[in-house]
C-alpha cells in the first residue's frame, strides 16, 4: 500500500510579470522518497522548491506540505543550495549548529551539540568539526551545509543542485554519498538538479520538466537496488529514455522567416 502524499501540487501556476512559467504543474511526493526534479534550465526548478518551502505564493492551483498550507510546514523543512552559505568565523560544528540555533535558541544545548557532531560523521566529517569553512575544500562545505539542514531534524530536505558548482570528481563521490546519508535518513528528499546521472544515482521517482510553459513531461520510477552503481545496465533504459527528452527540449524553435 502507498502512503499519502508529503508533498502535493495540483494544477499549479505561477507568472512573474506578464510571464507564464507553468502551464497547471501537477506532482507529488510521497513520504520517505527521494524525488529528482529534472529539467531544462530556466523551466522553474528552483521555483519549485520555492513554493513547497512557503517562501513563494502560486497564483492559482492547490500546493500542500504534510496536510498543510507551506506557510504552516516551514519547521517541517530544510534547505540545501547550490553554494554551502557558511558563517566563514565559524567551525563546522557551529554552522551545523546554527540553523538549529536560529530555530529553537538556546534550549538543550549539550544535546544538540551531540547531535551535531553525529552528523558530522554521517556525512564524512567527523575529524574536521574544528575547521573553518575556509579550511575545508568545496566538497565538504557541502557536506557541512547537508547536516547543518539535517541538524533541525526536517521531515523534508529541498536540495537545489547542491554539487553543481563543484568538479566531476567530488560531484560523483558526493552522489554516492547522498544516497548514503538519505538509506541512513529516511527523509523525504526533492533534489533539484539538470543532470541526468545524478538522477540516475539518486533518485526513487524523476520529475521531468519541459520548456517554459512548464509542464510534466514524464515522471520514471527507477526500482534498480540502492545503493546504485551507474554501470548497472537495468538504468541503460531510463538514461536512454532521458536523453532522448532532453534532446527533444533542446531542438530550437523553427524560424518560420527561414522555413517561409
Ligand atoms: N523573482 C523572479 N522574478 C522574475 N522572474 C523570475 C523570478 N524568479 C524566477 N524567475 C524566472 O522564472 C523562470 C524559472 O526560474 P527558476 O525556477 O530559477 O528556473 P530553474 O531553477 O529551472 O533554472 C526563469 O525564466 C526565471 O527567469
Ligand atoms: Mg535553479
Amino acid at each position: 500500500m502507498q502512503s499519502a502524499p508529503i508533498i502535493a501540487l495540483e494544477n499549479v501556476s505561477i507568472a512573474f510579470g506578464e510571464e507564464q512559467i507553468y502551464d497547471r504543474l501537477s506532482f507529488d511526493v510521497r513520504r520517505g522518497e527521494f524525488v529528482c526534479i529534472l529539467g531544462p534550465s530556466g523551466c522553474g526548478k528552483s521555483t519549485s522548491l520555492r513554493i513547497i518551502g512557503g517562501l513563494l505564493d502560486v497564483n492559482a492551483g492547490r500546493v500542500a506540505v504534510d496536510g498543510r498550507d507551506p506557510h504552516q510546514a516551514w519547521s517541517d523543512i530544510a534547505f540545501v543550495f547550490q553554494s554551502p552559505r557558511l558563517v566563514p568565523w565559524r567551525t563546522a560544528l557551529d554552522n551545523v549548529l546554527l540553523g538549529s540555533e536560529l530555530r529553537f535558541g538556546a534550549s538543550d544545548k549539550e544535546q544538540r551539540r551531540t547531535r551535531a557532531t553525529e552528523l558530522l560523521r554521517l556525512v564524512g566529517l567527523g575529524g574536521d568539526a574544528r575547521k573553518y569553512p575556509s579550511m575545508l575544500s568545496g566538497g565538504e562545505r557541502q557536506r557541512v551545509a547537508i547536516a547543518r539542514a539535517l541538524a533541525v531534524d526536517p521531515k523534508i530536505v529541498l536540495m537545489d543542485e547542491p554539487f553543481s558548482a563543484l568538479d566531476p570528481n567530488m560531484r560523483g563521490r558526493m552522489r554516492s554519498e547522498m544516497e548514503r546519508i538519505w538509506l541512513e535518513t529516511a527523509k523525504t528528499v526533492v533534489f533539484v538538479t539538470h543532470d541526468i546521472e545524478e538522477s540516475l544515482q539518486l533518485a526513487d521517482r524523476i520529475v521531468v520538466l519541459s520548456n517554459k510553459p512548464t509542464r510534466v513531461l514524464e515522471i520514471i520510477e527507477l526500482q534498480t537496488p540502492r545503493p546504485r552503481a551507474l554501470s548497472d545496465p537495468a538504468l541503460d533504459t531510463h538514461r536512454q529514455k532521458l536523453v532522448k527528452l532532453f534532446r527533444s527540449l533542446e531542438q530550437p524553435a523553427v524560424d518560420k522567416e527561414t522555413v517561409a
